[in-house]
């Protein structure tokens, strides 16, 4: 399974390396492909066996485009890996899907390993199935499905952050609908906590979790990744 961090805007340079340290160190003894998106001021050549992504960078190799990294940025610390699509970037930062989709095809182009989130807001969650999956539909606009080296992370907008989550029955069924989609690996991610996250990982068409505010402590990160192990034990 696929146990994945997004640090978002989190930690110094130096709380990083010890993160990544820690997180590693249990890593090493799990079967379990774990992630680790730091901030962009953290990124580094970290000698782990984690694998370590950008939460973004803009689709050029360099040039002018003021706040942003590009590739060649990511080159200097071999980082193949990117999140697109976030929903804080969607909705904070404004990002449209075409530009997503342009995103995705620089970064496909490259080669990069992309994992990529579509979710409902809650307002469409509140006008039903029907509503929230035509919506996520309009996110696989201009993404290629059959990508190699595609993660799919199904992220409801209102459960990010919040403490909510869909019920469990909710997640197999959108899971289930994502997978006709695209048969890449499908994660879970909103709310993610280590009370919930083995009933996650457990379900059918889960196969891993994204998590951001409960990732921010090594000890429950780890403990996620020690459920998988547990369940991998189990077959699930
Ligand atoms: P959360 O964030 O675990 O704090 O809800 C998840 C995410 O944004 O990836």
């Amino acid at each position: 399974m696929i146990i994945a961090a997004n640090l978002k805007t989190n930690f110094t340079r130096k709380e990083t390396a010890s993160y990544i340290e820690e997180v590693g160190k249990y890593a090493q003894k799990s079967a379990q492909k774990v992630m680790v998106f730091p901030a962009m001021t953290s990124l580094d050549n970290y000698l782990t066996p984690l694998t370590i992504g950008s939460q973004n960078a803009y689709p050029t190799l360099n040039g002018a485009f003021t706040g942003e990294i590009g590739l060649e940025q990511l080159q200097e610390f071999e980082i193949k890996t990117i999140l697109i699509g976030h929903s804080e970037r969607r909705h904070i930062l404004g990002e449209s899907q075409a530009f997503i989709a342009q995103k995705f095809e620089y970064f496909k182009d490259q080669g990069f390993e992309i994992v990529y989130c579509v979710g409902e807001p809650k307002e469409v969650r509140e006008a039903g199935s029907e509503a929230t999956l035509e919506y996520i539909a309009k996110q696989y606009e201009g993404i290629d499905t059959t990508y190699d080296k595609l993660i799919i992370a199904y992220e409801p907008v209102w459960a990010i952050g919040t403490g909510l989550t869909p019920t469990l029955k909710d997640i197999e069924t959108i899971h289930a609908e994502l997978k006709k989609k695209s048969t890449a690996p499908l994660l879970y991610g909103g709310s993610v906590k280590i009370t919930n996250a083995k009933d996650f990982l457990a379900l059918d068409n889960v196969d891993g979790v994204l998590v951001g505010s409960a990732a921010l402590y090594a000890e429950h990160f780890c403990t996620m990744i020690e459920y998988a192990d547990e369940l991998e034990n189990e077959n699930k």
